[in-house]
């Protein structure tokens, strides 16, 4: 059975940045309160020429120029996302749009568990080999949907998108196991009321009703620290091996103590665990890819190194993978085997010469 290693990674975050003293002139908040409760120090937040498509595009083009693939060679786009820019175009269509080439594209949606969602569905597609290259991106710009007068949520979104190239190798490398679960009972704890097809009945008799994010913390709070630490260990049980042999844990970056609660359970010391919500906040299903891409870019990630990805979202949804770092057995990028040919072997061209 091919595997489906990760060969390609990006990540693109809106240039505005609001901090904690922003938000403390916005709303009853402090410095304080939001970093001993969450973490977060500041996050990123699009602008008016940014959108979920521009974001996603920046750090999918980033992922194929690091993977040396350009897009038409990729089998599949998916994309992770509650925000699509269009109701009824898939944000994987709008960004394949931007791309270029034929893939086939659509969306996964599972809010900030997105992405490891979609990874597995990219990489069973490889597993199975249907295809050999696909995109896998998450990206959300949920600050579109939050209240900026509610201090109960406001203080803890941020934009972004995150984006992976998979390739087929004959190697044991990318996803090993995967984990996905949902409470859809609970859906009511994180949602959007008035922003799908089932428009509620006050926004027709209040004018003044607004799309906007609601949220039933302390209970979503409960629910992560459960199922985080739970499918984490699950994912590392189903790909057959123990806590120790991890050597990275990359978390949806959610809360601080969120994270702490998934580590402890792992038994992982904090220099094995992925942090990036003091500067991003909670990106939703940008999250876990571009904490992915930042460790990979630190060089904090080595060739056959054991990763556990976990997130958790609205929906009640969450879904938790180990992955086996490395690029070994991938049929490298058509430029790179021209050089390695040219670089041994006398080519037709030259001996032309
Ligand atoms: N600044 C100051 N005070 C605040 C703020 C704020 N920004 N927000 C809430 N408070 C107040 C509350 O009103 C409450 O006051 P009260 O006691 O007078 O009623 C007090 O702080 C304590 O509130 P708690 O809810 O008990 O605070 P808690 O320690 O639980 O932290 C938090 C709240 C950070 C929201 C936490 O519950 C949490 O992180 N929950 C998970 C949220 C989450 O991760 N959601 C995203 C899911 S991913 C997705 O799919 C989008």
């Amino acid at each position: 059975m091919p595997h489906a290693a990760i060969t390609g990674w990006g990540k693109a975050v809106p240039e505005r940045i609001l901090t904690n003293a922003d938000l403390e002139k916005m709303v009853e908040t402090s410095d304080e309160w939001i970093t001993s409760r969450t973490g977060i120090r500041e996050r990123r937040v699009v602008g008016q020429h940014e959108t979920t498509t521009s974001l996603a595009t920046s750090a999918a083009r980033m992922a194929l120029e690091r993977a040396g693939r350009t897009p038409d060679e990729l089998d599949l786009v998916v994309v992770a996302t509650a925000t699509p820019d269009d109701f009824l175009v898939s944000e994987a269509c709008l960004v394949q749009g931007e791309l270029g080439g034929t893939a086939g594209a659509f969306d996964v949606g599972a809010a900030c568990a997105g992405f490891v969602s979609a990874l597995s569905v990219g990489s069973q597609f490889v597993n199975a080999g249907v295809y050999k290259r696909v995109l896998v991106v998450g990206v959300d710009t949920l600050t579109r949907y939050v209240d900026f007068t509610d201090r109960s949520t406001c203080v803890l979104f941020g934009d972004g998108a995150g984006a992976v190239v998979i390739e087929a190798t004959e190697e044991k490398r990318g996803l090993l196991s995967t984990v996905l679960g949902a409470d859809g009972a609970g859906h009511k704890h994180l949602f959007v009321p008035g922003w799908g097809a089932l428009v509620p009945e006050s926004a027709g008799l209040f004018p003044e009703y607004r799309p906007y994010l609601q949220m039933n913390g302390s209970q979503v709070y409960r629910f992560a620290v459960q199922v985080m630490g739970d499918s984490a260990a699950e994912s590392v049980h189903k790909a057959g091996l123990t806590f120790g042999d991890i050597d990275m844990l990359i978390p949806h970056q959610a809360n601080l103590r969120i994270i702490d609660a998934a580590a402890r359970r792992l038994e992982l010391p904090r220099e094995k665990v992925w942090v990036n919500i003091d500067r991003y906040g909670n990106t939703s299903a940008a999250s876990v890819p571009i904490a992915l891409c930042e460790a990979a870019d630190s060089g904090a990630l080595h060739e056959g190194d054991n990763v556990v990805l976990v997130a958790f979202g609205a929906g009640l949804a969450w879904a938790a993978g180990v992955v086996r770092w490395g690029t070994a057995g991938v049929e490298p990028p058509c430029c790179q085997a021209r050089e390695r040919t040219t670089a041994g072997v006398t080519t037709g061209e030259e001996s032309d010469e």
